[in-house]
């Protein structure tokens, strides 16, 4: 389903582009400023874009284009166009602007914002991605949160987006895990609490393969050449071994689903570094074929990438045959590769995998695998060193402590509010989730991430619950008004100022989402999401809506529709669900 979208913002600047390109004869022309509202013009264009092309000062070329334009004459959406210094300023007929903006919405409804910039194109997005039979962290809380915005953000900008959880369900680990299991397991123990008991025997194996201590290193050790002989077994699809390791992967699977299910996320596909075991050896083929793959001293296979100024090798295959999170990976961009031909794979992973991403994408395009992959890097994020978290242990226990802490909070939030018991848990929900999300994504990810409860679930503050609640207002007001819907919008009447503010801010969805999609940035939209809110608040208190008179009236209720389909939509490319009452 495609649908023709031509937003009205931007077909006012593609008529400032056409005049002026028909004016200079210059066909590609930058630097256009589309600010609605701003009392130095709606549309601005610097002329110092074309000074050296034209050889001339900025002020000179602006006060020649402005009289030209004036000879011309411009299209009628425009009321007057003058020159200030070296700015060539356009200032929109508003009355036509913005009916012309409101008849976008009522075509697009919760489609408005939407691009078709991506149609026709696929992106894989790899996200989430925690590792088996080990805590889900609050690194991969993060990656989950970026991922799955990101892939909604991207989603609306027409792409066919592949969301892939790369699990970490591979590599010599599991040689010492079902060493360990073996050993010391308990299935029954297990089951109870997967997570922690995987982890307590693995900690277990390195303590009594005094793997902690410098007297035992890992060559020479007996207990590792074990748990390395079970995983060579696992490698080579032994049944018994390969039972054990399923076993493994399901009940880890189950306690990330947990997470997954309270934040609502799900993945198209789920095929951790298992499913590449039987792909790998193409990989050390192309890159012996290209005659970069070298065997250092101790028989470890790696490609050298001093050349480009990476001084770490790559790592491909182990001393004794095993494979690498390297291999897996490079075997999975010739797969994503083939199977959707992807305009780009985006990994989101934490900032501390850096040199390795830089690492994998040079090999990779050494090797032509022909993708484009870019790292989605972000920053830490620390949890509440105080609290009732300090004593817990079981970071996984840790991780579904905080949400449902979150949800607590929020609870508490409304416990006097008069909705029913479900009402008030749904509620909950949506705003403890939503706080814990909208920390996390509206702010530049590359940056460290606290988590500061008062300020997250401030009712007043850039927080979630401010913007969810602001929704639920303007739906409010629409039920009183028994709202139908009818969206005849009147132009001939004049706006308050908190009017155009609004609708200013609503025709810049489009442009927003564009550049939070080609950014890989959701805290884009979310800081843009709390600019729309306010405005929203400035209109509601100071415009009266329901009382007022026709056709203020009708305008008003268009209004407020066009706002909570906004906002609804806006924050549900973050991941935040909103309530009608709140
Ligand atoms: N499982 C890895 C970890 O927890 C993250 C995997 C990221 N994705 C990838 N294709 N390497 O560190």
């Amino acid at each position: 389903m495609s649908f023709e979208k031509k937003y009205t913002a931007d077909i006012v600047v593609e008529k400032v582009k056409s005049i002026l390109s028909e004016l200079t004869g210059i066909s590609d022309i930058n630097g256009i400023k589309f600010t609605p509202g701003d009392e130095k013009g709606d549309v601005v264009f610097p002329c110092f874009v074309f000074a050296k092309s034209m050889k001339k000062n900025p002020a000179v070329i602006s006060a020649e284009l402005s009289e030209k334009i004036k000879e011309k004459g411009l299209d009628d959406i425009f009321s007057e166009q003058k020159s200030t210094g070296g700015y060539l300023n356009f200032f929109l007929d508003m009355k036509k602007f913005h009916s012309a903006v409101v008849s976008d919405f009522v075509k697009l409804q919760d489609k408005y914002g939407s691009l078709s910039k991506g149609e026709g194109k696929t992106i894989v997005i790899d996200y989430s991605s925690p590792n088996i039979a080990k805590p889900f962290s609050v690194g991969h809380l993060r990656s989950t949160n970026i991922g799955s915005s990101l892939s909604k953000i991207l989603r609306f900008a027409g792409y066919n987006v592949i969301g892939d959880n790369h699990l970490g369900d591979w590599g010599t680990q599991f040689g010492k895990l079902i060493y360990a299991y073996k050993n010391w397991g308990d299935p029954k123990v297990i089951e109870k609490d997967p997570i922690k008991e995987l982890l307590n025997l693995y900690v277990r194996f390195h303590e009594e393969a005094g793997l902690n201590s410098d007297e035992h290193p890992e060559e020479d050790n007996e207990l590792e050449d074990k748990a390395r002989a079970y995983f060579k077994q696992l490698e080579d699809g032994d049944p018994e071994i390969t039972e054990i390791w399923k076993w493994m992967r399901d009940i880890s699977l189950k306690d990330f689903d947990k997470v997954y299910k309270m934040l609502d996320v799900s993945f198209e596909e789920m095929l951790g570094e298992s499913f590449y075991n039987d792909k790998m050896e193409e990989i050390k083929q192309i890159a012996e074929e290209k005659g970069l793959l070298e065997t250092d001293e101790d028989g470890v296979k790696l490609i050298r990438l001093d050349k480009f100024g990476i001084s770490t090798p790559l790592l491909l295959q182990k001393k004794d045959g095993a494979s690498l999170y390297a291999t897996r990976d490079l075997s999975g961009i010739l797969y994503r590769k083939r199977t959707w031909n992807p305009e780009a794979i985006l990994y989101v992973v934490g900032e501390e995998q850096t040199l390795y991403f830089k690492q994998l994408i040079k090999a990779s395009e050494l090797l032509g695998l022909g993708s484009n992959c870019v790292h989605i890097a972000f920053g830490l994020m620390i949890l509440p060193a105080e609290g009732k978290f300090s004593t817990r242990k079981g970071r996984v226990i840790f991780l579904e402590d905080v949400l449902k802490d979150a949800v607590d909070r929020a609870r508490k939030m409304i416990e006097d509010r008069d909705f029913s018991e479900e009402k008030k848990q749904e509620i909950a929900q949506k705003v403890g989730i939503g706080a814990v999300k909208y920390n996390d994504l509206s702010q530049n990810r590359v940056k460290t991430v606290g988590f500061d409860w008062d300020k997250m679930l401030s009712m007043d503050g850039n927080s979630s619950p401010y913007l969810q609640y602001s929704y639920s207002r303007a739906k409010a007001v629409l039920r009183k008004a028994e709202y139908n819907g009818d969206r005849t919008w009147n132009d001939s009447v004049e706006l308050e100022k908190d009017e155009k503010q609004l609708l200013n801010r609503l025709s810049q969805f489009h442009s927003i989402v564009e550049s939070s999609a080609v950014q890989y940035f959701p805290h884009i939209i979310a800081n843009w999401l709390y600019e729309l809110a306010r405005d929203f608040t400035s209109f509601y208190t100071n415009v009266r809506i329901l009382s007022s008179e026709e056709p203020y009236r009708q305008n008003r209720l268009i209004l407020t529709d066009f706002y909570s389909s906004v906002i609804k939509t806006g924050l549900s490319l973050l991941g935040i669900e909103t309530s009608e009452e709140m």
